[in-house]
């Protein structure tokens, strides 16, 4: 463990070191009491990257100036728009350009995901998932299952954790997946889970999944952004991820996709289709007959969302100005000098159920109070430290590394003393 010092000049320290620390300008903090937040909730919504005014402003330039031909002229020609966004996601998660695509949002691509890749019969139709997964996810796998006339409580499988213990183990998961060998369809894990912040094994769990003769599918909400991946190298059959949270596209974001080139090269992949992923050369002819990209953006179905995806194009900007290796190693300092903080206030009121170990999480530390938590949490956001609340009991706290600092860590924490001192 680094050698950490509970002193507001450690903290400034800490950012002065910090190359990363720049970044902070370009974002709009909300204001409390005439001063910024403290934003530690970049988990749930990202701040606004001051870029994105302007990127929406250039979208609305074209359509003010050239209207209908914006989508083959003008700065960013529109019938392309999802593409200028493959590139710099790519490496946030570790793929082929052509292995992202980017479309509608989270759940609905979800379903997109398991309409292809979760293709049940009678010997293998089970689901194994998290207990306790995003409550989104659940309705989006009981619903599926429900569609191909099988019973919920028979074809879900949810791997708990231990009696007493709140974090899953990976050897439990591992060995679940193979006694249901016979019968799994899909494993879809959360890649961090939204209440604890444990962060799963995903090439262990990808890699179980397809031994066990199962497809492999991940919903990355609270990694892409946060924690880099490499879901080509692990084989990942398909992941789908939203943009408001660590990536700070803004609220209601085009959510992001990834299917491995192995069965996004292959056209004939079943899918439900819509134009946008017919092949380009003959999209325009009118006719019958589906003939997809041959990659992920071959399931993109409507229109792209053009001011929707300004705004991440902008935003991926400063992704790829501070590249997320470096944006990981900073926050793993950074959540881990927010976690000895924590520490040293040895108050009984709560426990941090997030792992310790940097490798199974990200930004987030959760802190599960047995009592009081919704009270604490309204104590927090009336000193300006804005971070949210999870029934139940637990207050989740992201510093997100790109705006977040070190000193922000620190006088959160002097808060939290000086609240749960009362
Ligand atoms: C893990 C997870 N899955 C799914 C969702 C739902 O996403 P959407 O509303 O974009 O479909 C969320 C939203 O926060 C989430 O955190």
């Amino acid at each position: 463990m680094k050698h950490f010092e509970d002193s507001l000049s450690f903290a400034q320290q800490l950012d002065a070191n910090d190359n990363l620390k720049h970044f902070r300008e370009q974002f709009y903090f909300p204001r409390h009491n005439g001063k910024d937040v403290i934003y530690f909730c970049g988990n749930s919504l990202g701040l606004q990257p001051k870029n994105v005014e302007a990127a929406i402003q250039t979208e609305l330039q074209t359509w003010r100036e050239i209207a209908i031909e914006g989508y083959f002229k003008g700065t960013n020609p529109w019938l392309y728009y999802h593409e200028y966004l493959r590139g710099s996601l790519a490496k946030i998660v570790g793929a082929n350009d052509d292995e992202v695509t980017v479309m509608n949002a989270l759940t609905v691509n979800l379903h997109f995901m398991m309409l292809s890749f979760y293709r049940p019969n009678a010997q293998r139709y089970k689901i194994m998932m998290e207990a306790g997964a995003f409550p989104s996810d659940q309705y989006a796998v009981e619903t599926q299952v429900k569609h191909y006339g099988f019973d919920p409580a028979d074809a879900i499988i949810e791997i708990a954790p231990r009696d007493g213990e709140k974090i899953l183990r990976t050897e439990d998961i591992l060995e679940a997946i193979h006694k249901n060998k016979d019968a799994l369809a899909l494993v879809l894990f959360s890649g961090i889970n939204y209440y604890t912040g444990q962060l799963f094994d995903m090439p262990a769990i990808t890699d179980a999944a397809h031994k066990a003769g199962a497809v492999a599918g991940w919903d990355l909400a609270h990694v892409t952004g946060n924690v880099p991946t490499k879901l080509h190298e692990w084989n990942v059959d398909f992941a789908v991820w939203c943009s408001y949270k660590y990536l700070n596209a803004g609220p209601g974001a085009a959510g992001g996709v990834f299917v491995h080139e192995r069965h996004a090269k292959q056209n004939e992949t079943s899918r439900l289709a819509g134009w946008w992923g017919n092949d380009e050369k003959t999209r325009f002819k009118m006719e019958k007959g589906f003939i997809a990209k041959p990659d992920a953006s071959g399931w993109n179905l409507s229109t792209s969302q053009v001011f929707n995806m300004a705004a991440l194009k902008a935003s991926l900007e400063l992704f790829d100005a501070a590249g997320i290796e470096q944006l990981h190693a900073k926050s793993i300092t950074l959540t881990g000098y927010l976690e000895f903080l924590l520490q040293q206030l040895q108050h009984e009121t709560f426990e941090i159920i997030t792992p310790n170990d940097p490798d199974q999480r990200g930004a987030q530390l959760c802190l599960y109070f047995k009592e009081k938590g919704k009270e604490i949490h309204n104590a927090l956001m009336n000193e300006g430290i804005v971070v949210d609340y999870r029934e139940p009991g637990v207050i989740r706290v992201a510093p997100a590394p790109l705006y977040c600092s070190f000193e922000d860590a620190w006088r959160c924490v002097e808060i939290v003393k000086t609240v749960l001192s009362k």
